[in-house]
């Protein structure tokens, strides 16, 4: 698909997307009417324009095709809209479509380029397919992803300026879709090997350096949390440290991120084993990872002004008799010793060796982690935002601010030192799990913090339920490729200072 783009005002094209609001202004679908030579009356009466509504309309030898945006919609309600509309809408499309933004139809409240970019995200966003695995592949007949398909995008902003906004939306969708497949990917598919291996693609295709320590390695260099974790497993774990570091004559002043992603391809619980009920969700367990791996791509292909490091210890978490036992006193990197009170509180003792390595070799300036590591974190905040902690007020302002923009929400919980005492083993130096099913989500914070040394800009997201949701493009839950845009436009606050 080519996506071109012009100042041009006619509108003479024979589709025609028109993006609408319904905040009450009714002056844009009165000129869409008038150049249709339809009555705005009757369009009123089966068009809302509410968030994802879509209305055909033929007049003038044209096709008019409204996509409601809603009122007071954001970045990822906007988005939503294109891509119901590229999903459920596909076989309407044309090969030739031309989207209009300059009917007076954009609200002040968005910029053109913020509508640009959901356009174009959303609508190749919609060419999602998620059934990869099923034995009758049907070959993808949406429009937006054949070649000779041309979307036209007609706006009265400059050129350079909207075709970065195209950009920053193809790139991201693109990676989206990597990460949707990866985290979609059942757990005899998706081994650590797998995730090893994308990154390691993802790497030589975008121009950032992966390393890879296979199980030797990770021995050699005492990374022990993690092999606790895989004991019990027939797949050996792995270590990923990727980084990119934009080009620029200046990386000496370039902020310094550090990111860790948990990486857990399968979460059985251990021997403190799962119920079955929503068991199957657990391939998702590595949504941390994908966040990490997906946020690493983008950043490289945008040629974002930052250095970035990131870091996946990934195994899965399974039972067999050489499987970590509850009360087991094991070592970490960090030196630490830990006794494993719950082996399903596995998510934070292979993000304790990623933390503190990461710490140990690259001080970066920030350091920042994504889990999906507590089911308190879901219990408190629903499907709807990740729980946010920090030691520093900017930085989880920041990141806050970043979920609003991107709609990609995370909301503080504290991290008070009296939640330390929770986490007094009697025989080791520190324990997973309080024992207690009380205040989750900040115990496991507390838990990382002891393996952060003391860095003073960190923050950890636990997006348990986000990461992994109901969807518009899905019967069941399926990836949300959760943190990736929020980290994103994070980057920004960070190089605008
Ligand atoms: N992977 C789970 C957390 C999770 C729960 C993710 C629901 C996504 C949806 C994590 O490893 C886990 O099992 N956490 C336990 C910790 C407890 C045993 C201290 C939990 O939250 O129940
Ligand atoms: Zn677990
Ligand atoms: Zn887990």
């Amino acid at each position: 698909m080519k996506i071109i783009i012009s100042n041009s005002q006619k509108t003479d094209s024979k589709h025609l997307l028109i993006p609408i609001a319904n905040n009450g202004d009714d002056a844009p679908l009165k000129a869409v009417a008038q150049l249709a030579g339809i009555d705005h009356a009757d369009i009123v009466q089966d068009f809302k324009a509410e968030a994802g509504e879509v209305h055909m309309l033929y007049g003038n030898g044209q096709r008019f095709i409204l996509l409601g945006i809603g009122h007071k919609t954001n970045n990822t309600e906007l988005t939503r809209c294109f891509r119901i509309l590229s999903h459920k809408y596909h076989h309407k499309l044309s090969r030739e479509i031309t989207i209009g933004l300059d009917f007076g139809n954009v609200p002040s409240s968005i910029s053109k380029t913020t509508i640009i970019e959901a356009a174009v995200n959303g609508l190749i966003l919609g060419s999602y397919k998620i059934g990869k695995y099923k034995s009758q592949q049907k070959e993808n007949t949406h429009p937006l992803i054949k070649e000779d398909t041309v979307i036209s995008i007609q706006t009265d902003i400059a050129q350079d300026v909207a075709a970065e906004s195209v950009k920053k939306g193809r790139i991201l969708a693109e990676t989206q879709m990597s990460i949707f497949d990866l985290v979609n990917a059942p757990s005899n598919k998706k081994f650590p090997e797998v995730l090893a291996d994308w990154a390691i693609k993802s790497g030589q295709a975008y121009n950032y350096s992966v390393k890879v320590m296979d199980k030797e390695e990770i021995i050699a260099t005492g990374l022990h949390a993690l092999l606790a974790v895989n004991q019990g497993s027939p797949t050996p774990p792995y270590f990923i440290i990727m980084e990119y570091r934009h080009a620029s004559h200046r990386s000496q002043a370039l902020p310094k991120v550090g990111l860790v992603g948990k990486g857990v391809t399968f979460d059985t619980g251990g021997l403190s084993i799962k119920p079955s009920g929503n068991m199957h969700m657990m391939k998702s367990d590595m949504g941390g990872a994908a966040a990490v791996f997906g946020t690493m791509e983008v950043a490289a292909r945008l040629q974002l002004p930052v250095h970035l490091i990131g870091i996946v210890p990934t195994t899965d978490n399974s039972v067999d008799a050489h499987a970590v036992k509850p009360s087991d006193v094991i070592d970490s990197y960090s030196g630490k010793t830990i006794e494993v009170i719950d082996t399903d509180a596995e998510g934070r003792l292979i993000l304790a060796d990623g933390l503190a390595y990461m710490v140990k070799h690259y001080q970066p300036d920030v350091l920042i982690d994504l889990a999906t590591l507590t089911g308190s974190a879901v219990r408190t905040f629903g499907y709807h935002a990740g729980a946010l902690f920090s030691n520093d007020d900017k930085l989880a302002q920041q990141l806050h601010l970043s979920g609003e923009h991107t709609g990609e929400r995370v909301w503080r919980l504290p991290i008070w030192d009296i939640y330390k005492e929770d986490l007094k083993s009697d025989v080791a130096d520190v324990r997973n799990f309080s024992g207690r099913p009380l205040a989750g989500a900040i115990g496991a914070a507390k838990f990382l913090e002891t393996f952060i040394a003391g860095h003073t800009q960190w923050a950890h997201m636990d997006i348990a339920g986000v990461a992994f949701n109901d969807t518009d493009f899905s019967m069941q839950k399926s990836a949300t490729a959760f943190g990736i845009r929020l980290l994103i436009d994070y980057f920004k606050t960070l190089t605008e200072q």
